[in-house]
């Protein structure tokens, strides 16, 4: 198999080690079974285009929503300079996307240049630890944080409760008129309650299109309003995304990156029994995105599946790790545990600093084998390296390479990975963009909050601590 080249996309997937040539036939697929398999990919993309064409899913319009862009780099202009801080709350996908494209950008946070009303940090309050809710109210000026509740349902727990928090915060420290004018809600036109609430204290707000679930909103406010706040090009991320959209429609797998991997990674899961996807960046900017891909392939993918005859668990387990770091903390289960998982490298073609080490010899072989070369070349030969490692082992893997890391890169990188879901998801005839997993939950963590109208799942609650009371292991 050869490499696919994408003359007119600067992301390039190369898919070489999970040929049978390169991992032999138990794990690997030979040119024919790829061949006999083209037609599911075909009618993937054909049934997806289908329903988009219906509206069922609003994903793929997404970059092409110039009019909401220019409502959002409006809004962000108006503020800017008023606040060091983008403090947004949100968990999921109401939180992913927005880490994703401000890791990808800026770093990850402890590197971050320092923060300042030129230069604002991101704070995503996306869990209910106390401690850290504590620490990060702590570490914000109310005066100088824009505070930013992201809810599709406008009911999520963690939430409203961390929102409520932080709502009242402001108030006590600023007062209710400029704490309002200190928030930007993104939330569902017309359900949920936080929309009552953002019209009830007359707060700016933004809304989620109905067609687009959580872990595919990221080009929606979700993402852009805190990454346009931050001060990302929030139109070079989408004009990635437009193009990468573009591509994704074509009917030719050669060009069509997300179509050829979704293909490839459903034969390699399914026929190669791959239970395990390891999303391994070569790049410390796009760890922010692995945890997002983690949250796309689990929730989209990991569901109950029913025919005719019987029900059955359907799913690939995605991890994150990080290259060159993980190299010494899970390479050796990944070279010698069991063979059940796929390898997926992001690399970074050209980096934007070289990282040069010093050229003067020290005497001691350990250095100097290493004086002036480049961290840059390092950390590619690194994935090299573990790439013919893995492959010698018989671990099938593949590499995606972005030309550069840049908005435009990276918004095509999330873009194509959103849709090599939904295709795997129509391959495996399952529906990528439901999470009925979650709501029993979610159901049980209302009642014991005492919500109203939660009775029920009390009782469930109850009758199954019931049951635990009497066992003993
Ligand atoms: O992808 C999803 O749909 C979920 O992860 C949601 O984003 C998450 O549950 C948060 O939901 P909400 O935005 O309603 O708070």
């Amino acid at each position: 198999m050869v490499a696919v080249k994408t003359p007119l996309m600067a992301i390039h997937f190369d898919p070489t080690n999970l040929s049978a040539a390169m991992v032999g036939d138990k794990h690997g697929l030979t040119q024919q079974e790829v061949a006999d398999s083209q037609p599911a990919a075909f009618e993937a993309l054909s049934g997806f285009k289908q329903s988009v064409e219906k509206d069922d899913y609003g994903f793929p319009h997404l970059p092409f929503k110039t009019k909401l862009i220019k409502e959002i780099k409006a809004y962000a202009k108006s503020v800017a300079g008023k606040y060091d801080t983008v403090c947004v709350v949100g968990i999921g996908g109401s939180a992913l996307g927005a880490w994703a494209l401000d890791c990808g950008l800026r770093g990850p946070h402890p590197v971050q240049k320092a923060f300042s009303t030129k230069n604002p940090r991101l704070v995503i309050l996306d869990n209910v630890d106390p401690g850290f809710i504590h620490s990060a109210l702590e570490s914000m000026n109310p005066a100088k944080t824009l505070v930013v509740p992201i809810a599709k349902s406008g009911a999520t727990a963690e939430t409203m409760s961390v929102f409520l928090i932080v709502h009242d915060w402001l108030h006590a420290k600023l007062g209710g008129s400029k704490a309002a004018g200190r928030i930007a809600v993104v939330t569902s036109e017309n359900t949920g309650e936080l929309k009552e609430f953002a019209v009830k204290y007359k707060l700016v707000t933004f809304h989620i299109p109905k067609n687009v679930g959580g872990r595919f909103s990221v080009l929606t406010a979700v993402g852009l309003v805190p990454a346009a706040l931050a001060g990302l090009d929030i139109s070079a991320v989408c004009k990635g995304a437009a193009e990468m959209t573009r591509l994704c429609w074509l009917e030719n797998l050669e060009e069509n990156v997300a179509l050829k991997s979704a293909l490839l990674h459903w034969l390699i899961w399914t026929k190669k029994k791959k239970s395990i996807q390891v999303a391994f960046p070569y790049a410390n900017r796009l760890w922010g995105a692995a945890f997002w891909f983690r949250q796309l392939w689990a929730e989209s993918l990991g569901k109950v599946k029913k025919d005719k005859k019987r029900v059955f668990n359907v799913g690939q387990t995605p991890i994150a790790a990080l290259g060159a770091t993980d190299q010494h903390s899970q390479v050796q289960l990944y070279r010698e545990g069991p063979n059940d998982k796929v390898y997926s490298f992001w690399a970074v073609g050209k980096w934007s600093e070289s990282g040069k080490i010093p050229k003067a010899k020290t005497g001691y072989a350990s250095f100097d084998y290493l004086a002036g070369q480049s961290l840059s070349k390092l950390i590619d030969v690194e994935r090299l390296a573990t790439a013919a490692s893995l492959t010698l082992a018989q671990r099938p893997n593949c590499t995606f390479t972005l030309d550069k890391l840049d908005a435009w890169h990276l918004g095509a990188l999330l873009q194509m990975f959103e849709f090599q879901t939904a295709f795997v998801g129509r391959m495996l005839e399952i529906d990528a963009f439901d999470q009925p997993g979650v709501e029993l939950g979610k159901k049980f963590t209302f009642a014991l909050m005492g919500r109203e109208g939660y009775d029920e799942y009390k009782s469930e609650y109850e009758a199954y601590e019931a049951r635990r009371a009497g066992v003993k292991l």
